[in-house]
C-alpha cells in the first residue's frame, strides 16, 4: 500500500547570530491514505513547523519528504505550489481567512485558482452544510470565532484535496463549536477516504485518530 506522505530524518533549524537552533530532528513517519493522524506535543515543540514543512510553506533543513510521487526536498517552489492547491487542504489556528472577502468568495478562492466549474454553486453547497448558509455574504469581520473556523473548514474541503493539515482547528473554540469542527474534519476524511493530520493539545480528541504522533522538543517520542 503506497503512502502519502513519507518524511525520514526531517530536520529544521535557523541560523541566529551564528548560532544553530534546532527545531526538528531526525523525524521520520508516514501517512496512508484514508489514514488520520493526530499530533501532540508541548507548545513549542514543533508541531505547527512539521505541518508548515508538509505543506510545503517551509523548506526542510535535511532529510527526505515524498508526497504521492513527489519529492517535496527536490522540486521547485512552483512545482510545490502547483501541489497544494489541488491536493493539500491547510487549516490555520488563527483561520488566516481574506479579511475583505465575503464567507462565500473565501470559499470560491481556492475551486477558481483551481478552474474547478460552478465554483459559486459548490461554494454555497459546501457552506450550507457547515450551517453557514444564511452567512454566505459576511466578511470574516462579521462571523464568530466558529463560524470563521467553519468557512475556513469549508475552504480547505471545498476542491477535495487529498489531505487536510489542520493545526489547532479547535485551539480557539468552545467545547460546542470544537466538536462541530471536528465532527467536520473526521466526516470528511471519511466519507472521502482522504487523510487528515490534526494537530491538537487534546488527547481524547487525538484519540479519535488512527494513530498519535507525540513530539517532543522538536522529535518524535512516540508514534503508534
Ligand atoms: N522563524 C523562527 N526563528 C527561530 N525560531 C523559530 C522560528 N519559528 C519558530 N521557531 C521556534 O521553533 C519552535 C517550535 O515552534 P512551533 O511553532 O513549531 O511549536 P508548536 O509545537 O506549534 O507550539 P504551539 O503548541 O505553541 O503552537 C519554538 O521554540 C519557536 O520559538
Ligand atoms: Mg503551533
Amino acid at each position: 500500500m503506497g503512502y502519502l506522505f513519507s518524511l525520514k530524518n526531517i530536520s529544521l533549524h535557523y541560523m541566529l547570530k551564528q548560532e544553530k537552533i534546532n527545531i526538528l530532528n531526525n523525524i521520520s513517519l508516514k501517512i496512508k491514505k484514508n489514514e488520520r493522524v493526530s499530533i501532540i506535543g508541548e507548545s513549542g515543540s514543533g508541531k505547527t513547523s512539521l505541518l508548515m514543512i508538509m505543506a510545503g510553506l517551509q523548506r526542510a533543513s535535511g532529510g527526505l519528504m515524498t508526497f504521492e510521487n513527489y519529492n517535496f526536498t527536490k522540486i521547485s517552489e512552483e512545482q510545490i505550489i502547483e501541489i497544494r492547491k489541488s491536493k493539500i487542504g491547510m487549516i490555520f489556528q488563527d483561520f488566516y481567512l481574506l479579511p475583505n472577502y465575503s464567507a462565500l468568495e473565501n470559499v470560491m478562492f481556492p475551486l477558481e485558482i483551481n478552474k474547478l466549474i460552478n465554483p459559486k454553486k459548490k461554494a454555497i453547497a459546501i457552506l450550507e452544510e457547515l450551517g453557514l448558509g444564511k452567512k454566505i455574504n459576511n466578511l470574516p469581520s462579521e462571523l464568530s470565532g466558529g463560524e470563521q473556523q467553519r468557512v475556513a473548514i469549508a475552504r480547505s474541503i471545498s476542491f477535495n484535496p487529498e489531505i487536510i493539515l489542520a493545526d489547532e482547528p479547535t485551539g480557539n473554540l468552545d467545547a460546542k463549536n470544537s466538536s462541530i469542527v471536528i465532527k467536520i474534519l473526521f466526516d470528511y476524511s471519511k466519507r472521502y477516504q482522504k487523510s487528515l493530520v490534526l494537530v491538537t493539545h487534546d488527547e481524547n480528541l487525538a484519540k479519535k485518530s488512527d494513530k498519535i504522533i507525540k513530539i517532543k522538543d522538536g522529535e518524535i517520542e512516540d508514534n503508534d
